[in-house]
């Protein structure tokens, strides 16, 4: 496939996002050769840098955020070749002047053709509306440009359908790419495969023979660098209104007609329109709330902005119903570790009577990290002489020992699809919507009813109230590898 030439623009192209996963992602398609001939990326920001300024930064991200032995000098020098910087005060109609001569200016062009242009906005998605205005104004909204829009978008319902109408006044709906980056993480995608490109699974794969679903996204890292934004924000719009909603999409939906953009995203939006809704007395038993003790000292002030959440969610359908769906995701935990766990039920008759050890339930480990890969637990016989003894033991599958190939990064993967035009990956609008419509009553009640977060101390399991919300149905998280 020959894509045309790409001038790629990164709005908030000196930001932590842009260093830490765009420009190592682009980096990553520049070294297998996949950027398309004439490609430019150009870094927007506020910053007074000029061109040769911002190839030292991004380069020296690059030593940080790329695998050492990806590394290679001629793949560094023709990245950094196609990098220009421009610095935009978005008030200011010269410097959108500025942008709109760089753009304009493709010599290598033949008269009336223009490169695609992808605009990526990596900044508040309060701008998104102002910069599609500004763009479209200066006539640079051509039907084949893209625009990517970072999550969170909006912070709430309300302001989440403010910033998809400024944005769609301006790009069409398939020119607008809704980034979540765990939808190009190679074990989510893999649980697409599992589930429908498999037989064995799908026929067990519903409340008869479930018990219940854990979605855990753990991480030890705090908020460091990130604290303006994040004290705003807080886990349940950061992470759970995208990233554990989506997985919960792709483990609940029912089989697509194929996997293409809106088959697949037409049966996640069901889902998610299926989800009870948690209101008032609801919220205040089915959700924990946690902030770790020196959250306050990094963000510089007192905040009951929370840096946990755990949640007990159900899908109110046929397949599902009755079988909960516990979340949980934190900062400064004691592991990073992003697992799905489907917990099956217990064999319907006890058939070993005499046997030592008890059985296992059957439970599907998909482990998105460390170690990309699943694990089918069961109950086996240990081996030897005599009576039957039962006892635990797994399939298990390890991406890196099963295929040579490492998994690449998931921006890289979605960056692409971006280039080549591939929606599949991507929230749609009314997904995101959907996904809100369900976050909402829960930040309304927690506002509703001043509810203070649960403090837990950094590198711990959370707060015991987490453990509790299993505990009350007779359940309990599952730990790493266990
Ligand atoms: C981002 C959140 O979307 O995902 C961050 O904004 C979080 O707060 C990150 O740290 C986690 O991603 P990953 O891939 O490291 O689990």
């Amino acid at each position: 496939l020959v894509l045309p030439p790409c001038d790629f623009t990164v709005f908030g192209g000196t930001g932590d996002l842009a260093l830490r996963k765009l420009l190592p992602g682009l980096y990553e398609q520049e070294r297998r050769g996949q950027l398309p001939a004439g490609t430019r990326i150009i870094g927007v920001s506020r910053s007074p840098l000029d061109d040769a300024g911002y190839r030292d930064l991004v380069t020296r991200a690059l030593f940080d955020h790329v695998a050492e032995d990806h590394l290679e000098a001629g793949a560094l020098h023709r990245l950094t070749a196609r990098l220009h910087h421009l610095s935009l005060d978005i008030g200011s109609a010269d410097d959108w002047h500025r942008l709109h001569g760089l753009l304009k200016d493709r010599p290598d062009r033949p008269a009336g053709e223009e490169a695609t242009r992808i605009h990526y906005l990596a900044v508040a998605s309060e701008l998104f509306g102002p910069i599609c205005d500004r763009l479209d104004a200066l006539g640079l909204v051509t039907p084949e440009c893209r625009v990517v829009l970072e999550k969170p978008i909006g912070a709430d319902l309300a302001s989440s359908h403010q910033v998809n109408d400024a944005v769609g006044r301006v790009f069409a709906e398939r020119q607008i790419f809704r980034i979540d980056h765990y939808l190009g993480k190679e074990s989510v995608q893999n649980l697409l495969v599992t589930r429908f490109a498999n037989v064995f699974l799908e026929p067990i794969w519903n409340s008869r023979w479930v018990d219940h679903v854990q979605i855990t996204v753990s991480e030890t890292l705090g908020v460091a660098g990130r604290g303006e934004y994040y004290d705003k924000a807080g886990a349940l719009r950061d992470m759970v209104q995208n990233h554990l909603l989506q997985m919960l999409c792709l483990i609940a939906m029912e089989p697509p007609t194929y996997v293409g953009g809106d088959p697949v995203r037409d049966e996640k939006l069901k889902v998610l329109q299926a989800l009870k809704p948690l209101t008032g007395a609801d919220v205040d038993r089915f959700t924990v709330r946690g902030q770790y003790t020196s959250y306050g000292e990094k963000v510089g002030h007192p905040s009951t902005t929370e840096t946990f959440v755990a949640l007990r969610a159900e899908v109110q359908n046929w397949r599902w119903a009755g079988v909960p769906f516990y979340l949980r995701t934190g900062k400064r935990l004691a592991r990073k570790e992003s697992t799905i766990e489907v917990v099956f039920k217990e064999p319907p008759h006890a058939m070993f009577p005499h046997s030592e050890g008890v059985t296992t339930p059957n439970r599907l480990t998909v482990r998105m990290q460390p170690d990309e890969g699943m694990q089918l637990h069961m109950t086996a016989k240990h081996p030897g002489p005599g009576g039957i003894r039962l006892h635990p033991a797994s399939l298990d599958l390890s991406y890196a020992d099963a295929f040579d190939e490492r998994s690449p990064e998931p921006y890289e993967r979605l960056l692409m699809d971006v280039m080549r035009g591939i929606p599949t990956l991507f929230m749609r609008r009314d997904e995101v919507e959907a996904a809100w419509t369900w976050t909402q009553p829960v930040l309304e009640q927690w506002e509703r009813a001043a509810v203070e977060p649960v403090r837990y101390h950094p590198g711990s399991e959370g707060p015991a109230a987490a453990a509790r919300l299993l505990a009350r149905d007779g359940r309990r998280w599952q730990e790493a590898g266990r």
